[in-house]
C-alpha cells in the first residue's frame, strides 16, 4: 500500500463542544474521538470540555458519553481504554447568551490544561443553531479565549456545523460575525460528507488512475446522476426541518459538494486551498436556476402516508411537530449544468429525499452510447451504455457496468457488473466521517472543510431556486408515498430528456 504524502500531525489540544449535552456530541463527536484513540492516532495529550445549558456534573456527562459510545461507536467499548479516556472528559454548564458562561469555560479550561499539562491549543466546536453562532464567537472573544494565528504559539480553532444560515443573506451575516473574531485560516466549516471515505475516494479514483481522466468530459459522458436517498422520515428534528426542507438540508451542502468532486478540474497539488479552489470553480460555473426556470429544472415533493420496511409511516404533515398545512419539501430533484468546457451540455440530475424506499447514496456516471452498428445495430433494442457507479453508503464501493457476451453460439449480449467493495478489499470498516474531520482540525488541515466563499456561492445558487419557488413555483406540492422512490414528477424531469433514473 502506498503511503500518503506526509500528513500533518494532530496536535495536543482541548476540544470544547458547545451544545455538549446534545445529540451530536453523544452520537458523533465523543464516539469519534474515542475511535481515534482506539486507532492510536489521537495525540497523546488531549481533553474534551463539553458545555451546554443542562446542569451536568463531569460524572453525569461521562455517563452520557459512555452510553453514546456503547450505542454509536464504530468499534466496541473497551473498559480498560474507557477508564483512561473518561478521565479526560469534562463538563461545564452555561447558556450561550450568558457572558458568565464564557468566563466559566475559561477558568475550567485553564484548570484542565494545568492539571493535564496541555498546551493552550483549543478547538471550539459549535454544535448549536445558526442563530446562536454570532453570540458564541463574540462571547469567546470577550472572554479572551481566541488567540490570533501566530507561528508556533498555541492555536485557537473554530468548527462550525451546518446549517450556516438559511439563505444567502443569513449565511453572509454568520460568516461576517465569525470573521470578526477568527481568521479564515482558523475556521473549519463542517460538511460531514467530505469526511466520508467513499467521498474522499472520488479524488483518488479520478486522479490516481489513468483510465478515467481522459474520458471524464462531455465527449464521453452522457450525464451524471447523484442520488442521496434516506429511508428515515423527519424523525425528531421537526422544528429544524420545517424551516429547512430538502433543498437547504441536503443539496446546499452535501450534494453540491459531491457535484464539485465529480466535476472539478485536477488540482495542481493537494494543498488545502488548491483543492478548495478547484471545488469552488465548479460552484462558480453552475448555471443559475432562477425565476420561471424552477418549474423546468426542479421538482419538490412531500411524503404522504405509507409503509417503510413494514412499518407504517404517517404523512409528513402528520409527523409530530409538523404543521398540518406544511409546504416544506421532503424530496427534491434537480437538473443542472456546469457551464465550462469539460461539462458543456452534460446534465447532472440530483435527487434526495426522506422516507424513500431505502438508504442509498451513489454517484452514477453514464457514458455515451456506442454507435449503432455491430452489436448495437438494432434500434429497437439499443445496448445499455456503460455506467460507473460510485457507491457512497451504506454499500461502499465501485461498480462498472459493461456489456458482455452471453455464453453460447449466438452473439447475444447482456450487461454485467465489475465490482469493488471496500469491506472485501481492505477488511476493516471505514472510519466515520467525524473521526477524519476532527483529526484534520487537530492537525490544522482544512482541505475537507468549506471555505467562506464556497458556502456563500452555494447559498447564492440555492437562494435563487428558493426565490423562484416563492414567486414562480406551483402552489401545489406533489406527494409521494412514504417507502416509494419519490414522486412521478421526478421521473418526468429526467424522462423528458429520454433518460431514466437508475434503480439504486
Ligand atoms: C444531515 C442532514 O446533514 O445529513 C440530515 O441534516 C441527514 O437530514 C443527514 O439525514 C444525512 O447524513 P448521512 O451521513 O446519514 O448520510
Amino acid at each position: 500500500m502506498s503511503e500518503p504524502i506526509q500528513p500533518l500531525a494532530a496536535q495536543p489540544c482541548t476540544l470544547v463542544i458547545f451544545g455538549g449535552s446534545g445529540d451530536l456530541a453523544k452520537r458523533k463527536l465523543v464516539p469519534a474521538v474515542y475511535n481515534l484513540l482506539l486507532d492510536g492516532v489521537l495525540p497523546p495529550n488531549y481533553a474534551i470540555l463539553a458545555t451546554g445549558r443542562k446542569p451536568l456534573s463531569d460524572t453525569e456527562f461521562r455517563e452520557i458519553a459512555r452510553e453514546g459510545v456503547i450505542k454509536y461507536s464504530r468499534q466496541e467499548i473497551k473498559d480498560s481504554v474507557w477508564a483512561n479516556f473518561e478521565q479526560r472528559l469534562f463538563y461545564v454548564a452555561g447558556a450561550i447568551d450568558d457572558p458568565k458562561a464564557y468566563s466559566d469555560i475559561r477558568t475550567r479550561l485553564e484548570k484542565i490544561e494545568a492539571d493535564l499539562k496541555l498546551p493552550a491549543n483549543r478547538i471550539f466546536y459549535l454544535a448549536i443553531p445558526p442563530t446562536s453562532i454570532a453570540g458564541a464567537v463574540e462571547g469567546l472573544r470577550k472572554a479572551g479565549l481566541v488567540q490570533p494565528p501566530a507561528g508556533n504559539a498555541p492555536f485557537s480553532r473554530l468548527i462550525v456545523e451546518k446549517p450556516i444560515g438559511n439563505d444567502l443573506e443569513s449565511a453572509r451575516q454568520i460568516n461576517a460575525a465569525v470573521a470578526r473574531v477568527f481568521d479564515e485560516s482558523q475556521i473549519f466549516r463542517i460538511d460531514h460528507y467530505l469526511g466520508k471515505e467513499t467521498v474522499q475516494n472520488l479524488l483518488v479514483l479520478r486522479f490516481a488512475n489513468s483510465i478515467f481522466e481522459p474520458i471524464w468530459n462531455h465527449k464521453y459522458i452522457d450525464h451524471v446522476q447523484i442520488t442521496v436517498s434516506e429511508a428515515e422520515g423527519v424523525g425528531t428534528r421537526a422544528t429544524y426541518y420545517e424551516e429547512a426542507g430538502a433543498l437547504r438540508d441536503m443539496v446546499q451542502n452535501h450534494i453540491l459538494q459531491l457535484m464539485c468532486l465529480v466535476a472539478m478540474e485536477p488540482p495542481y497539488s493537494l494543498d488545502p486551498d488548491v483543492v478548495r479552489n478547484v471545488r469552488m470553480d465548479v460552484l462558480r460555473c453552475l448555471r443559475p436556476i432562477a425565476g420561471k426556470d424552477v418549474e423546468k429544472y426542479t421538482v419538490r415533493a412531500q411524503y404522504s402516508v405509507g409503509k417503510a420496511h413494514g412499518v407504517d409511516v404517517p404523512g409528513y404533515r402528520r409527523e409530530p411537530g409538523i404543521k398540518p398545512d406544511s409546504t416544506t419539501e421532503t424530496y427534491v430533484a434537480l437538473k443542472l449544468f456546469v457551464e465550462n468546457w469539460r461539462w458543456s451540455g452534460v446534465p447532472f440530475y440530483l435527487r434526495t429525499g426522506k422516507a424513500l424506499t431505502k438508504r442509498a447514496s451513489e454517484i452514477a456516471v453514464f457514458f455515451k452510447p456506442i454507435p449503432q452498428i455491430l452489436f448495437n445495430a438494432n434500434p429497437d433494442a439499443p445496448l445499455e451504455a456503460n455506467v460507473l457507479i460510485m457507491k457512497i453508503q451504506p454499500e461502499e464501493g465501485l461498480t462498472l457496468r459493461v456489456v458482455s457476451k452471453v455464453p453460447g453460439s449466438k452473439a447475444k449480449t447482456h450487461p454485467v457488473e465489475m465490482n469493488f467493495r471496500y469491506g472485501e478489499a481492505f477488511g476493516a470498516p471505514s472510519p466515520e466521517a467525524y473521526e477524519r474531520l476532527l483529526l484534520d482540525v487537530m492537525a490544522g488541515d482544512a482541505s475537507l472543510f468549506m471555505r467562506r466563499d464556497a458556502v456563500e456561492a452555494s447559498w447564492a445558487w440555492i437562494t435563487a431556486i428558493l426565490d423562484g419557488w416563492k414567486t414562480h413555483g406551483s402552489k401545489w406540492l406533489p406527494e409521494y408515498q412514504a417507502g416509494s422512490w419519490g414522486p412521478v414528477e421526478a421521473n418526468r424531469l429526467i424522462e423528458s430528456d429520454g433518460r431514466c433514473w437508475r434503480t439504486v
